[in-house]
């Protein structure tokens, strides 16, 4: 190469250098939901979405429904656009963390922002004891696209019983896990929860890698049981028709999984 084009090959790299994404950079919301949902619960995986379910329409008596978006940037912002739902539901959002599920907020006026810094998070839908009307919202990811960790996995089982062998295809589970699996069943009822195999690394206080298992109760999700290591813990009902199993991974160490199952 002479000179002249080492020279250009330079100039060059330091405009593609410089003209690059930085990380860390904010990022607006989008002007409108790039996704539209309208299903009893669901994933999301974008940077916006509507979410409606029978805006206008019935919704049986006891019914849950649970959505995860898994955003991109951030912060994610939730709003309600419009909704019929009654005092005695509620729509709830769950921030995810590799330390475990945060507490919920409710959702509960039209407009009101519920704001959470997390990119992955829980979308609950409980209703009473009574049918109700249905409802849309809106949610928008904005802010940075930090690296931190995420939810890598999930599923969402709404079944009216089922089983999981986690990892689904034997071998060891990964470093740097968070998997999700919220129990919604479709059809109302009070799943018990039973393990019946765990084979995860050993910590003292199961600060390495864990199982924890939520019960829905009195608007929130309740830590019952965190275990590790070879530890079955003792079934649990979900009185109020919902509940997760939360597996968490850290960097190093990993070991054949779990299988639960319920019914
Ligand atoms: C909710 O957030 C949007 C966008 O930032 C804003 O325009 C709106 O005023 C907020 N609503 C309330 C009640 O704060
Ligand atoms: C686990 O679920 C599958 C269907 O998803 C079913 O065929 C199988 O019998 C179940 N196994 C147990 C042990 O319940």
């Amino acid at each position: 190469m002479n000179t002249t084009a080492i020279i250009a090959l330079v100039a060059f790299l330091f405009a593609v250098a410089t003209a690059a994404p930085q990380p860390y950079q904010g990022r607006p919301e989008d002007p409108e939901p790039v996704v539209s949902v309208t299903t009893c619960g669901g994933h999301v995986d974008a940077s916006s979405a509507s979410i409606q379910f029978q805006l206008g329409g019935s919704i049986r008596a006891d019914m849950r429904c649970v959505w995860i978006v898994r955003a991109p940037y951030t912060v994610q912002r939730f709003s309600l656009i419009s909704s019929g739902l009654k005092e005695t539901d509620g729509l709830y959002i769950t921030a995810i963390s590799s330390s475990g599920l945060r507490n919920s907020e409710k959702l509960s006026t039209l407009g009101q922002n519920v704001t959470v810094p997390s990119k992955s998070v829980m979308i609950t839908l409980i209703v009473g004891h009574a049918p109700t009307v249905g409802f849309k919202m809106e949610f928008y990811s904005s802010g940075g696209s930090s690296v931190a960790p995420d939810v890598t996995s999930y599923t969402i089982l709404t079944t009216a019983k089922g089983n999981m062998t986690y990892p689904r295809n034997g071998g060891n589970y990964g470093s740097n896990e968070i998997a999700l699996f919220p129990i919604a069943p479709s059809v109302p009822g009070q799943p018990t929860l039973r393990f019946t195999r765990v084979d995860l690394e050993t910590g003292t206080s199961c600060q390495f890698d864990s199982i924890r298992i939520y019960n829905w109760f009195d608007g929130d999700y309740r830590q019952v049981a965190i275990f590790c290591a070879y530890t079955i813990p003792v079934s649990v009902t979900f009185q109020d028709g919902a509940g997760v199993v939360l597996f968490s991974s850290d960097s190093s160490v990993t070991r054949t999984g779990f299988d639960f199952q319920y019914e």
